[in-house]
């Protein structure tokens, strides 16, 4: 077979004829798809990447210094209700559009399903959806408006996303202003930078990040419909923050004054070293570090002490702009099954491989500005990672039940913005 030989042929080259171990035991439908699945690999570009990223070349960056940034809690009763009116305002005439990241598997919390559907507790037992959900019902039903609501699946979560959402009536929302929308997907690399084999007929692959979100924006047809509605600004923000004030009023208010491509939330880091990305101006332009990629110097760095909590408004015209510009890989070393040499399918508990993912603040310096609005991290910032102990189910249920308290409600999310 002239296929056969050819691919074979270059996954030599590339040192990467290991993904045909099961080759012989194949049956012809199962040799046609993993043909199929080798061809979409682009097996140069995967080689500069593995060889890039495990030499654990680390970028040279000149010239850091901490953003400029402004803290809610230092703004007047009456700057307060000029940026909630003017936000109210631009929501109520369908400039405001909602992106939800939802395409993560969520390994560390270990819930069966997409995250979404997961249940933190709460007294009404609501999923992560269906509070947020209820919290833009909420806004919608103020500004007497329908807020659209993009939200980002990737293939192995998108099936199960789109029928919890079906079975719950999509919670009052009106179906047509929920769009779901694929991200797309790389293969996985072993700890030697070898591709690995989900099934003997299949590669293992996983959601490309959080930077698919641009891209998958833009290839589904969001970005138009975005325009078509007359969306001015995309607030993005996480499936796991349980506390999340979708929409905000007073932060659309504020991103519209202040007038940069990129308006973000932050929140005062902990302590210097606390596993968080942080905001900065590289050669003066907006950026952000992952935790992973700070060095000591960076981290301990008084100015650079605004952390990154995934909360934003982007304008339409800034996504649509950068939407197909390329972005770096990372490297996220995971327990990913695969299969041993004997062909048995293998779980480990512990990384074996790593995940390349990109992150779409990668491509914040193509901003000439970035708006950093500071907010009190227990009012904003509940996210639900782990299975227990720190920013679990636990820390996030007490984080919002203590609000409740102190507002003398029972609780809530999003919507009105302090
Ligand atoms: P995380 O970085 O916490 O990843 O995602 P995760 O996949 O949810 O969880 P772990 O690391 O496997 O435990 C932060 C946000 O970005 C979204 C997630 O759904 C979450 O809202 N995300 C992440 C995507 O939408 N796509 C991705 O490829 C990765």
């Amino acid at each position: 077979m002239e296929r056969f030989s050819k691919i074979k042929q270059e996954l030599a080259h590339y040192d990467q004829e290991q993904v045909l171990a099961f080759w012989e035991e194949l049956s012809e439908q199962e040799q046609h798809h993993l043909l199929d699945d080798i061809e979409r690999v682009n097996l140069a570009e995967i080689s500069i990447i593995s060889r890039k990223l495990l030499s654990n070349h680390s970028p040279e960056r000149n010239n850091i210094r901490g953003v400029p940034y402004d803290k809610l809690e230092d703004f007047t009763e009456t700057q307060l209700h000029r940026y909630k009116e003017r936000g109210l305002e631009l929501i109520r005439r369908g400039r405001v559009a909602v992106v939800l990241l939802a395409g993560g598997q969520g390994t560390r919390l270990g819930h069966e399903g997409p995250k979404g559907t997961f249940d933190i507790g709460l007294p009404g037992h609501e999923s992560l959806f269906e509070l947020q959900a209820k919290a833009l019902l909420k806004l919608c039903k103020k500004t007497g408006c329908r807020i659209p609501w993009y939200i980002m699946t990737s293939p192995a979560n998108d099936w199960d996303t789109k029928d919890f959402f079906k079975k719950h009536g999509y919670f009052g929302f009106y179906p047509d202003d929920i769009m779901f929308f694929l991200q797309d997907t790389v293969p996985t690399l072993n700890s030697a930078g070898k591709l690995m084999l989900k099934t003997k007929s299949s590669l293992s692959r996983s959601p490309n990040g959080n930077g698919g979100v641009f891209p998958a924006l833009k290839s589904s047809g969001a970005l138009d419909d975005m325009e078509q509605r007359g969306v001015k600004w995309l607030f993005q923000y996480n499936v796991d923050n349980a506390m999340i004030k979708l929409a905000d009023p007073v932060f659309v208010g504020y991103a519209e004054e202040k007038d940069s491509p990129i308006a973000t939330k932050s929140a005062s880091k902990r302590n210097p070293e606390e596993k968080v990305g942080v905001f900065c101006l590289i050669e003066g332009r907006p950026a952000v570090i992952e935790y992973s990629e700070l060095t000591k110097e960076e981290s301990g760095n008084p100015e650079m002490m605004n952390a990154h909590i995934s909360i934003h408004l982007f304008k339409l015209d800034f996504v649509k702009a950068v939407a197909d510009q390329p972005m770096p890989y990372h490297l996220a070393s995971k327990a990913i099954p695969t299969l041993d040499e004997r062909g048995e399918e293998v779980k480990p508990s512990e990384p074996n491989g790593y995940k390349l993912e990109q992150f779409y603040f990668d491509l914040f310096p193509e901003a000439e500005s970035i708006a950093v609005l500071q907010v009190p991290r227990e009012k904003e910032f509940a996210p639900v990672k782990n299975k227990s102990g720190e920013d679990s189910a636990e820390t996030a249920r007490a984080m919002i039940l203590s609000n409740a308290n102190q507002d003398q409600i029972r609780y809530r999310l999003g919507g009105e913005g302090l």
